[in-house]
């Protein structure tokens, strides 16, 4: 059996060079939990992504950084490839290499432990576990792992509801390959990623969403109701968040309406 299977310590060793991964939720500081914020005043540094631009979400972290007296360096994203879509995967995998090179660059350069801020929960659409892993192999660093806030969790607080029926399955999606899995049946979506409301493009009396725009932060919105009744108001509170903002970033789940259970609190 254990050829078969791999087995992770609960607790990284001590005598190790450390790099923790820390969620820290979509937006509001209020979010980070004690042991988030433990692990935060534990290291010497946060490395961050500075994706050029006035990055907000730079911001956010530097934020962070001052507020518990950690210094934060800032790397600059290597550019991605965008020309050659028909080679997506060559892409990522390449512009994930450079950024496993220039991450391990301050490693090497900067002493003691360090932390990556992970925006929500390092177990939803993000690659940071993924580099981290090759960084560790690499330069022989431990690493721990500090659950965050996911967006689909604190939509589901804002609006009320628990995600799924009683004994009933979930599908965490993109906005991409939502048709694809009504196709293949599923009626109970939570959609991530989405920059079109593919959701517009689904049968509008067929669905019931629950819908949440830039949670966590001071700009929040939420929409919920039949697609058929609220679908003006999705695109016009989408426009608006992000003419206020600056950024949008929204999640939202769907619910086939002919489906038995129906949220409590909805
Ligand atoms: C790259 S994924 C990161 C998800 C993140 N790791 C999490 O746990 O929520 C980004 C997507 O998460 C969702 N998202 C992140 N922050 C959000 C927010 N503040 N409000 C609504 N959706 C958000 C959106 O669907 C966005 O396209």
């Amino acid at each position: 059996m254990g050829e078969l299977f791999e087995t992770v310590a609960a607790q990284p060793p001590q005598d190790k060079r450390r790099v923790r991964v820390i969620g820290i939720g979509t937006g509001d500081p209020g979010q980070l939990s004690g042991e988030a914020i433990a692990a935060l005043t534990s290291v010497a540094y946060v490395i961050a992504a500075d994706k050029g631009g006035g990055d907000p979400l730079l911001d956010v972290r530097r934020r962070l950084c001052e507020r518990y007296g950690v210094d934060l360096v800032a790397v600059r994203d290597p550019e991605r490839d965008r020309d050659d879509p028909a080679d997506y995967p060559g892409v990522v995998r390449d512009w994930h290499a450079a950024r496993v090179d220039a991450y391990a660059d301050v490693l090497a350069e900067c002493p003691g432990d360090a932390a990556f801020l992970v925006w929500g929960d390092p177990a939803f659409y993000d690659s940071t576990l993924r580099v981290v892993e090759d960084l560790a192999a690499r330069l022989r660093l431990a690493c721990d792992v500090i659950p965050g806030i996911s967006a689909p969790q604190l939509l589901a607080a804002r609006h009320r509801i628990v995600l799924h029926g009683i004994g009933q399955p979930i599908l965490v999606t993109t906005g991409r390959r939502l048709a694809d899995a009504v196709i293949a049946g599923h009626d109970n979506i939570v959609v991530m990623l989405d920059g079109t409301l593919a959701c517009l493009e689904l049968d509008p009396d067929g669905w019931q969403i629950w819908w949440g725009a830039n949670l966590g932060s001071d700009d929040e919105v939420l929409v919920a109701g039949r697609l058929a009744d609220v679908a003006d108001d999705l695109l016009r509170a989408r426009e608006a968040v992000k003419a206020r903002a600056g950024w949008v970033m929204d999640t939202y789940l769907l619910r086939r309406v002919e489906a038995r259970q129906v949220p409590s609190g909805a």
